[in-house]
């Protein structure tokens, strides 16, 4: 997919961040993401540490498949429930973590901050649609052919130091 880094294009602006700190990242262009992304950490519902991953498929910056175990199939029902059918649209936010001291707990208040650990989202929540994140535990990301996350390593000094011997 692509990305911008515009913080404008924000309401927010990325100037504020809840508790713990440590993320960064930009939001897709909208309709440009296609593949799959796995979450196999936690998800905002059902909370914990997934048991099963969940694989959403993407098409042209939506998501159109969401498959997995028991808790995919609370996921999709969540969304049934609470979407009015608008929250299909993935491109709204790709965000690593890199705080070291923030925890893995199933909670996406502190999984999210996790070094090396990238979440990414369902939904507009400024658009008034339901907004659930997901986060992957060892990512690969490359930009214009530079890897800049591998293996839930980030490759940006210093960042790549800060978790070595784990
Ligand atoms: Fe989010």
């Amino acid at each position: 997919m692509a990305a911008k880094a515009d913080a404008t294009n924000n309401a927010w602006g990325y100037a504020l961040a809840a508790f713990p700190d440590g993320e960064f990242g930009a939001d897709p262009i909208r309709g440009t993401g296609n593949g799959t992304v796995m979450w196999d950490t936690s998800v905002h519902h059902p909370a914990g540490l997934l048991q099963q991953p969940i694989a959403l498929t993407i098409r042209e910056g939506r998501v159109v498949r969401i498959e997995g175990g028991s808790e995919a199939q609370q996921l999709i029902k969540f969304i049934d429930e609470f979407s009015n059918g608008k929250n299909d649209e993935f491109d709204i936010e790709l965000s690593i973590g890199f705080n070291p001291k923030s925890p893995l707990t199933g909670m996406l208040r502190t999984d999210k901050k996790h070094y090396g650990k990238i979440h990414t989202a369902i939904g507009d929540d400024h658009k008034d649609q339901l907004h659930v994140d997901g986060v992957t535990r060892k990512p690969t990301i490359s930009i214009n052919g530079k890897t800049i996350v591998e293996d839930g390593i980030i490759k940006i000094p210093p960042l790549d130091t800060w978790m070595s011997g784990r």
